[in-house]
């Protein structure tokens, strides 16, 4: 059995990829729910780096099968060259072990156009989106005028399909934001060719994972994004477009509650945002610096997308039990603790202020948040580099204490702490 579901516990980028590489060692399939390549997930495997955006973090398992669900949105161009850079490198990314579900919607040209016109309307209120086509995707997908995979098998229909997306979404391209049109024979020209690559890879999702799941495998699903990117449970407006929380997992792969196993959320040990939004926990100046870093390691924060500096805070443990209570989380990973090594004291926030009065929860709306003063507790720091350490009675003590504060706050088991980017710097507790 169990579908096992890794979800960002934060806004994002809290080293999901790096903990379902290691969490698929004991899987047979790991499989991406939603979002697309707005998600940037880096592994770092024997010093060797892979940067992926739609393609599950599994593939660099060897036996491993990856499935892009029916939930995310697929932009082609960047399917195939994520495939041809996995090739290049030696992975093996045959149609028997990656497949694509057919219910996936595609992503075109237009809605990438379509997302950066939208941002740019915005103007002081804009999302600050990856500018990759994922909300324009989404709506189509709701209006039930999108593009699913399945089109691709569909040789004679498909240039049509195609011609008339782009006619029509040329109509609000130059009509309404008053931009370049595309040129849409060009656009189903090169959507046939990318037809003939991916055809072999499409799949019936459902089927696949149901056949798993009743022949005793053990299926993991990769979240992207994060829980409070997620558009129904989210900082709304400043969301993605998808569901990136558990529930998110059963919707985008077709499978129904009862076989659910472990629910993982990812955390940070301190708190990261790409975009606009509040976030009560920011920190801004050589504080900020102190956490971001300056861009020299590969693991600082700055965009594995979009390559932007990340805002970056104190962990905020309002937001990580709104996060276990909207997932129904059974463990916490926390990453990126070697981060807080050399601090002297590490605030930690515990509650929200707002007018004199401690809130009981995260806010159900975002004026709310935006008013929040977070109450931190100072824990005490750590002085030791622990990027080697393996084991939890090697971790200073103070180091064990913020996990173990942190577990005991949210009231969810901390089963991984990860203490450095690569595939054997982590701690499994
Ligand atoms: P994802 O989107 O959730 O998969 O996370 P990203 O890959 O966007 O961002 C996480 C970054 O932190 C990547 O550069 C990882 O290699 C890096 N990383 C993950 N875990 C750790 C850790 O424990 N310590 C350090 N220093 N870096 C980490
Ligand atoms: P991973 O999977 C961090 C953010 C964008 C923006 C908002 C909407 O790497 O954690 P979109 O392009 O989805 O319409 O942008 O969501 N965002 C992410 N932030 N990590 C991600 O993915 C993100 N995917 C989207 O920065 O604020
Ligand atoms: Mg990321």
């Amino acid at each position: 059995m169990p579908l096992d579901i890794i979800i960002g516990a934060q806004w994002g980028d809290e080293g999901k990829g790096g903990i379902t590489d290691l969490v698929a060692a004991r899987a047979d399939i790991v499989a991406r729910f939603g979002g697309g390549d707005n998600a940037g997930h880096t592994l770092t495997i024997a010093g060797e780096i892979f940067k992926l955006h739609l393609i599950p973090s599994g593939i660099v398992r060897e036996g491993i099968i990856c499935l892009i669900g029916s939930g995310v949105v697929v932009n082609p161009a960047v399917f195939l060259r994520e495939l041809d850079a996995l090739e290049a490198r030696g992975v093996d990314i045959s149609p028997d072990r990656l497949k694509v579900s057919h219910n996936a919607h595609l992503i075109t040209p237009a809605h990438v156009a379509l997302d950066k016109a939208l941002e740019q309307q915005r103007g002081d209120e804009a999302i600050g989106t990856t500018q990759r086509g994922i909300g324009p995707a989404y709506t189509d997908k709701t209006s039930r005028s999108g593009i699913r995979a399945d089109s691709l098998a569909d040789s004679e229909g498909l240039g049509d399909l195609i011609q008339a997306h782009i006619r029509a979404k040329n109509e609000v391209l130059t009509k309404i934001y008053g931009v370049a049109g595309l040129d849409a024979t060009a656009v189903a020209a090169q959507y046939a060719e990318y037809a003939r690559r991916m055809a072999p890879y499409l799949a019936n999702g459902p089927a696949l994972l149901d056949d798993a799941l009743q022949n005793g495998k053990t299926v993991l699903a990769e979240g992207a994004q994060g829980t409070f990117l997620d558009l129904d449970h989210g900082t709304y407006p400043f969301v993605t477009s998808s569901s990136s929380s558990a529930g998110g997992a059963l919707i985008g792969l077709g499978v129904g509650p009862k076989m659910v196993g472990r629910i993982i959320g990812i955390t940070k040990a301190f708190t990261s945002r790409v975009g606009s939004g509040p976030f009560p926990t920011e920190l801004s100046g050589e504080a900020a610096v102190r956490l971001r870093g300056t861009g020299s390691k590969p693991w600082d924060e700055f965009g594995t997308t979009t390559g932007r500096p990340r805002r970056v805070g104190w962990l905020d443990l309002v937001m990580l039990d709104h996060a276990r209570r909207i997932n129904s989380l059974t463990e916490l990973v926390i990453t990126k603790l070697d981060i807080l090594s050399g601090l002297e004291e590490v605030p930690v926030c515990v509650g929200y202020q707002l007018n004199g009065e401690q809130l009981k929860g995260f806010p159900a709306d975002l004026r709310t948040l935006a008013l929040c003063r977070p109450i931190y507790e100072t824990l005490p720091g750590w002085e030791e580099d622990i990027m080697q350490v393996k084991r939890m009675s090697a971790l200073p003590a103070n180091a064990r204490q913020y996990v173990q504060f942190v577990s005991e706050t949210v009231g969810v088991p901390v089963s991984i702490v990860s203490v450095g980017p690569g595939r054997e710097q982590v701690i499994e507790v």
